[in-house]
């Protein structure tokens, strides 16, 4: 039977509404926070649920019209319900209890990593079980996702997600937020091996990573040079950039190695990797992942990015599969800002 659902996101920064039928993205729309925190060098937690609240009807009226469809032709709301920041979440939730008491339409409260985790059933109907790397500015984990509600978690970060990294890398070294791309720009033209980075736990067993210490090298790097030239030249930037980067690239894949070989033990028929998540954007680290995957005879699923970074249409495609296997909540949902997988 065809479904065809509305999907809510508001956990962080983005306010996005979007329209997803079986397999289709009928529309997806996004309104990104970053002008509103640009001054704070963070997301602030009130300033984003204000923000939410006042968007949340124009970006939801935006999809359906993008859709082409009413209220009507809708088989049910799936929301983000957790985890994140409690403002913003709520403000999803109170919002699609309004539409659906209103409309009578099922209500579903989805967790948002199960969104990103599922996307790849989304874009490339890929069978269960894959593994998983999530990967963004405020994940890092390895799922072995096994059904739209199993998912095994063997290893993530200890402390600081690689997207956060990135961003501290660009603020230390002041090049623009978010940090990702322009750090990711500048190593280019840059040499990785001028500044040593540490790798953290890269010779310690298991599948867990730790990214905090390396803003704290480049710190560190930052101020040496400094101290010597009095400032700090664009290909000194380059080569700070490019030698953070291929650190994290060489942990990235090396621990992906690792939770392969775990997952493959488990599952040796199937082999399939999907990566999600703003940090998959890299061009470096998708590379390293790439070819890890060839070297090891593995599927390489890798989503368009926007649909990598957070959107409202993953959490439309998982209230999919939720309602299909006869999930429905009521106007008891509640927002829980810590929900693990
Ligand atoms: O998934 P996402 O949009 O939001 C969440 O964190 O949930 O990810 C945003 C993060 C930011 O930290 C950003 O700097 C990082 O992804 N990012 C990148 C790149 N593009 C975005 N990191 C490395 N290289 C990139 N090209
Ligand atoms: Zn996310």
């Amino acid at each position: 039977m065809t479904l065809t659902i509305l999907g809510i996101e508001s956990s962080c920064d983005d306010t996005a509404a979007a329209v997803v039928r079986d397999n289709e993205v009928l529309s997806s729309v996004v309104y990104g926070q970053t002008d509103l925190h640009a001054d704070f060098g963070g997301v602030v937690p009130e300033i984003a649920a204000r923000a939410h609240a006042e968007k949340l009807d124009h970006c939801i009226e935006e999809a359906m019209q993008n859709a082409g469809l009413t209220l009507g032709d809708l088989d049910g709301i799936a929301v983000t319900a957790g985890p994140g920041l409690i403002g913003g979440v709520l403000s999803g939730v109170m919002c699609a209890k309004g539409i659906s008491a209103a409309t009578g339409l099922p209500l579903i409260g989805v967790n948002h990593l199960a969104g990103h985790a599922l996307t790849p059933r989304l874009t490339d109907q890929i069978p269960y079980p894959y593994l998983m790397l999530l990967v963004s500015g405020g994940h890092c984990q390895f799922l072995i996702v096994e059904a739209h509600d199993k998912y095994q978690r063997i290893g993530g970060t200890i402390d600081d997600a690689p997207g956060e990294a990135f961003d501290k890398t660009a603020r230390i070294l002041g090049l623009p937020q978010p940090g990702g791309p322009s750090v990711e720009q500048a190593a280019k033209s840059g040499d990785p091996k001028r500044f040593k980075m540490p790798r953290p736990l890269l010779n310690q067993p298991g599948c867990d990573m730790s990214f905090s210490g390396l803003k704290t090298a480049i710190l560190r790097a930052r101020d040496s040079v400094v101290a010597e030239k009095d400032g700090l030249t664009v290909q000194d930037q380059a080569d700070l950039c490019a030698g953070f980067q291929a650190a994290v690239t060489d942990v990235l894949t090396e621990k992906t190695r690792r939770a392969m070989q775990l997952y493959l033990d488990l599952n040796p028929a199937k082999r399939s990797f999907a990566i999600a998540g703003g940090v998959a954007a890299n061009g470096t680290i998708r590379d390293g992942l790439m070819q890890l995957c060839a070297e090891l005879e593995t599927d390489f699923v890798a989503p368009p990015l926007r649909l990598c970074t957070d959107n409202a249409a993953m959490i439309a495609y998982a209230g999919i599969e939720m309602m299909r296997a006869g999930h429905r909540d009521d106007l008891t949902l509640s927002a829980r800002p810590r929900w693990p997988l």
